[in-house]
């Protein structure tokens, strides 16, 4: 299979085969890397991190994951960058493409990684854009799973949260629903994932999806706990924010009627929506998630080079 020069804009775009093989070029990096400390595949091949809305995970792991192949990075944010002076972003990857092998974007409009794809000749990496898609989070989520609880098919996953705004959820449904999982969407009346999105999963993927607002509903159902935060950046509406923030809150209390086995998955920043008390619990895997993150990165990163 040959992801070369592919641009990773959707975790739509990509079949299930292309996932799964993604997955096991990332547990070959991860023994090379454990065994040698880094590898000198890249060497000379630069990545370009537009990182145009807050970021402190992905931007400092694709950073570490392309210098740990031998390669080297470039970084710019919106308040460093032309945009400032009112260039336009079109302009700027067909500039910045000229320093660079690949380009990892993140933007806060929907659809700006897409954008930047069309004008750009090398591949581009969507970091995330708006409300919209977060796909190389979501590869390291199901690596995270893979690892973690052993399988990544046929599970029963309750993603939690703000499912109106967060990416990471969005992406993630979508990835679950090709590998047949069974989707419980819980959030607030106001936070539910988009109608277009949940009838997709249904009619094109063929999802098994239940909605609901409470965590003890489902808590006993599922293998993996996949956490967001509420994103207060988000709301058009202080006042909206206010209602819905603090929702929901992981507690080893909610917990004592889950599975042995469950896993408990967050990209973070976590605000409060999972009590400190959670992390020194058998099911907290969120800063697994991180360590994973890097190897994901660099087999990403490998492949379309
Ligand atoms: C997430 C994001 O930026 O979408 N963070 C991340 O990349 N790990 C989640 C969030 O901001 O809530």
């Amino acid at each position: 299979m040959d992801l070369k020069g592919r641009d990773i804009i959707s975790i739509r775009d990509f079949t299930k085969r292309e996932i799964d093989y993604i997955l096991e070029v990332a547990a070959g990096m991860e023994k090379k890397l454990e065994r040698r400390g880094r590898l000198d595949i890249l060497s000379g091949k630069i990545l370009a991190n537009l990182f145009f809305e807050p970021s402190t995970r992905t931007r400092l792991s694709f950073e570490v994951a392309m210098k740990k192949l031998g390669g080297d990075c470039i970084n710019l944010t919106a308040a460093e960058s032309s945009l400032e002076k009112g260039e336009d972003l079109a302009d700027t990857i067909r500039v910045v493409q000229n320093y660079a092998d690949v380009i990892a974007i993140r933007h806060s409009k929907e659809g700006a990684a897409r954008l930047a794809a069309e004008v750009a000749d090398i591949p581009v990496i969507n970091a995330g854009d708006g409300s919209n898609q977060h796909p190389t989070q979501t590869l390291l989520d199901l690596y995270t799973i893979k690892k973690e609880l052993g399988r990544i098919e046929d599970i029963s996953v309750a993603i939690v949260g703000d499912l109106k705004h967060a990416r990471t959820a969005h992406s993630l449904a979508y990835a679950l629903a090709m590998l047949d999982a069974k989707l419980y969407l819980v959030s607030p009346p106001q936070l539910k994932m988009p109608c277009d999105i949940v009838e997709e999963l249904k009619e094109v993927f063929g999802a098994e999806i239940d909605e609901c607002c409470e965590i003890k509903d489902v808590i006993r159902d599922v293998d993996v706990l996949y956490v967001t935060r509420i994103q207060r950046e988000r709301f058009l509406d202080v006042e909206e924010y206010e209602a819905v923030k603090g929702s929901y809150r992981i507690t080893p209390e909610i917990l004592k009627d889950a599975k042995d086995g469950l896993i408990i998955l967050h990209p973070l920043p976590r605000v409060d929506e999972i009590a400190r008390e959670v992390d020194e619990t058998r099911h907290a895997k969120y800063f697994k998630q991180v360590h994973y993150g890097v190897v994901v990165r660099m087999a990403i990163l490998y492949l379309v080079i």
